[in-house]
């Protein structure tokens, strides 16, 4: 990576401010999945060893500049403390003068969580200026920036992009480091045996990605219900299945704009589907869809078909859920997916890890990874879902990565 990290910054007796993505799921108070407080561990461990004070800011859910109780960070501060086996102090704020006064109070080693950047408008807004001056709070307490919030690098708000205006240097966790560098391997990689594996409900939010993929891979597997899209920008029946005209419109753009790199592109052959009003389920092939009935899933042809391919690639790239994975048995294409991904002996990169806020139910490809005990056998599983398939897109640059330090 070309950026400055803090293995090359001297953060000794330092108050160093560290934006975290702890954007982690939550039910009734409680942290559902911890994965990403996990993953901020490394760094916050090296930051404290160095002999730095370390302030660490994040998000939770979009509660719009308002203060919302069930967006608190309060419980990330229990489950970090926890993990740390060590205190962490929080502050119900992350401006102004309780900041100040936990800060003064601090010492080097010790970690400080303040409260949900999003209580406050200026943390999102559109308007720059308040924007940098939300930012400019932010900063005050702080000497020194460091990002490790991968997940949230695609967006640029006041404490990923605006505090680097007031703060130096601003350097990348290891985290950061990390999910850039594996992600950029595939980017870098041999078109041959090159597979991406792309599900999920919208084409629509895929459009940018699949662009810049389809000139890369050798072949492009897709799934879930942006699959459907493809099937009727073709004219062929898709009964009742999820399909919106929007996703429509971005199949149709492809299909128009990809010209011979759409022979790469494997659309299901087979899908399962459901009965709307028997709730009888059945598998059928791609053209066999009926008025009435669901495709909620890829059939088993395409199962074995795409399990196949993966398993012969030397690198795989995935992300979305292959079909309705919150309710079984919709959810065998993506576990028969996960599967294949497992026995593959090439590079694996699972590009997803959006917080339930984002994915109904959280079922994605990454709680099939996990609900398969898979995980481990990845060779990349990313915190990052909007900011893994932002990196893919636009090439490698993420907003809040290009502004900080470079090397050299
Ligand atoms: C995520 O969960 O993908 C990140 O934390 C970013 O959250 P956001 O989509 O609400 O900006």
């Amino acid at each position: 990576m070309n950026k400055k990290t803090i293995r090359d910054v001297d953060a000794s007796c330092k108050r160093v401010l560290v934006r975290v993505d702890f954007n982690v799921p939550m039910e009734d108070g409680q942290i559902t999945d911890d994965t990403r407080i996990w993953a901020a561990l490394p760094t916050i461990n090296y930051l404290r060893e160095a002999g730095a004070l370390v302030i660490l800011c994040a998000h939770l859910g979009r509660p719009k500049g308002q203060i919302v109780p069930e967006y608190s960070l309060a419980p990330v501060a229990v489950r970090l403390s926890e993990l740390l086996d060590d205190e962490v102090a929080f502050v119900s704020d992350c401006l102004g003068e309780q900041v100040t006064e936990a800060v003064a109070g601090a010492a080097p080693g010790d970690v400080i969580l303040l409260e949900n950047t999003r209580f406050y408008s200026g943390e999102t807004s559109k308007d720059e200026a308040e924007m940098l001056a939300f930012a400019e709070k932010l900063a005050a307490p702080a000497q020194m920036y460091v990002n490790d919030a991968f997940g949230a690098c695609h967006r640029a708000h006041g404490s990923t992009y605006g505090v680097t205006k007031f703060l130096s240097p601003c350097v990348a966790g290891l985290l950061v480091e990390k999910e850039v560098t594996k992600l950029q391997q595939v980017l870098d990689a041999d078109r041959t045996g090159f597979v991406a594996v792309l599900g999920g409900a919208k084409v629509s939010d895929k459009i940018g990605v699949i662009e810049q993929l389809l000139p890369r891979v050798g072949s492009l597997l897709i799934g879930g219900a942006m699959a459907w899209a493809f099937f009727k920008a073709r004219g062929m029946e898709v009964g009742e299945s999820l399909c919106t005209e929007e996703s429509v419109a971005g199949a149709q753009q492809l299909i128009d704009s990809m010209g011979s790199y759409l022979d790469r592109m494997v659309l299901p052959v087979d899908v399962h589907m459901k009965n709307v009003v028997t709730g009888e389920t059945k598998y059928a092939p791609a053209d066999g869809i009926e008025p009435g009935w669901d495709a909620l899933d890829i059939g088993p042809e395409t199962r074995a078909q795409y399990a196949e391919v993966i398993r012969g690639a030397k690198l795989v790239f995935w992300n979305g859920p292959m079909g309705y994975f919150e309710e079984p048995p919709f959810d065998e294409g993506t576990l028969a997916v996960a599967k294949a991904m497992g026995e593959c002996s090439g590079y694996n990169v699972v590009g997803g890890g959006d917080s339930g806020y984002n994915v109904v139910g959280g079922g994605d490809s990454v709680a099939a990874i996990t609900q398969m005990g898979l995980a481990d056998q990845m060779d990349h599983v990313s915190t990052g879902g909007g900011a893994s398939l932002e990196f893919i897109e636009n090439n490698g640059i993420l907003p809040a990565v290009k502004v900080l330090d470079d090397k050299g």
